[in-house]
């Protein structure tokens, strides 16, 4: 039987390059992969959670990750793509596991003990903040979900899910697979700065920007610091825009001369520069098309949501009828 698989991402607003080598680009490889069947879903009712003064945003947010999901070429005809509150068995099933879910579980759990001393512009002393994992469990377990292909970072919290999924489990009867943690190897992003592409570094190179956009990021983007002039050699173990190289490029012998010409101090950052971005352009050139595409047709995506949520709900009400049934309501 084929496996589920449901991952998110949080309504931040426009997404980026670092999103997209980072983790879309693995969900299109399951997209793909018929052993899979997946959910992928825009989780609006977490990003209200640490933003609710502010939350006006977040359906405009939304909108524009569901464009780049589009554009990068996740398929609504192959994976279900949806925004969360669209399918309010997210939040019933939120409910539930949070009944059986230990405090102390919560109190524990590493990424809330971090956040909760360190995110200053920020109210996280609510409710919402410290059950995080809980409705994070409810959007995994609600499809019964086999694997959810995460970043390290959220190692944590797939643990208590499973825990969740156990406990609740114990008490109701066999309903939630224990999901696998699905740590695909991806490339880190450093975005013009040389840290990693995030957008709150205000370092990065979106998926919607223009080519024109992208060559003034990259033109201006940071290399190796130590090389000064142009035939100064450089390393390219230490160049930023030579990660990038490796993410676009899959011309090696160009990747070869270039590297070359950088220990030589033969090739200039600005030669380099101008080879990434024709690989970048070439990559980006069809997201590009797909975006404007979307963009220009409302009608189409908002058909794209309605019928996304609509897939999504029928796997979610089975969920929910079992969980409903277990518990003896
Ligand atoms: P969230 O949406 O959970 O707040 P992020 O926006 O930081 O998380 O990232 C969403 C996903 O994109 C994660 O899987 C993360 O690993 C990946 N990602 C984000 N930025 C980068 C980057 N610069 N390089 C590689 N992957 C990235
Ligand atoms: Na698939």
């Amino acid at each position: 039987m084929e496996k589920r698989v449901f991952s998110g991402m949080r309504p931040t607003g426009k997404l980026h390059l670092g999103h997209m080598a980072g983790a879309l680009t693995n969900w299109m490889k399951l997209q793909e992969d018929s052993a899979y069947s997946c959910f992928y879903g825009i989780v609006d009712w977490h990003a209200m959670m640490s933003d609710y003064a502010n939350s006006s945003i977040i359906s405009q947010n939304c909108k524009e990750v569901m464009l780049d999901w589009l554009a990068v070429g996740l398929d609504p005809e192959r994976s279900t793509i949806f925004i969360q509150s669209h399918v309010p068995e997210h939040s019933e099933l939120s409910l539930a596991l949070g009944m059986i879910t230990p405090l102390g579980w919560l109190q524990r759990n590493p990424t809330y003990k971090e956040q909760i001393l360190n995110i200053q512009n920020k109210d996280l002393s609510n409710f919402g903040f410290l059950g995080y994992p809980v409705l994070m469990a409810a959007d995994i377990l609600l499809y019964r979900s086999n694997v959810v292909p995460v970043g390290e970072d959220q190692s944590a919290h797939l643990e208590i899910t499973r825990e969740i999924a156990r406990r609740f489990n114990h008490f109701y009867g066999d309903i939630f697979p224990e999901p696998d943690t699905l740590l695909t190897p991806t490339p880190k992003v450093p975005g013009t700065d040389g840290r990693k592409m995030s957008k709150s570094y205000g370092n990065s190179i979106n998926i919607a920007d223009s080519e024109k956009e992208m060559w003034d990021k990259l033109r201006t983007m940071v290399t190796d610091p130590a090389r000064q002039r142009k035939t100064d050699p450089g390393d390219p173990a230490k160049c930023p825009v030579w990660d990038i190289h490796k993410v676009f490029n899959d011309d090696h012998e160009e990747m070869e001369e270039l590297k070359a010409g950088c220990l030589a101090g033969s090739i200039g950052c600005v030669q380099c520069k101008k080879a990434l971005k024709e690989h970048v352009v070439a990559t980006m050139s069809p997201v590009w098309e797909r975006r404007a595409r979307y963009e220009a047709e409302e009608d189409t995506l908002e058909d794209v949501l309605r019928e996304g949520a609509k897939k999504a709900r029928v796997v979610a009400r089975e969920t929910m009828d079992m969980v409903l049934s277990g518990i003896g309501f």
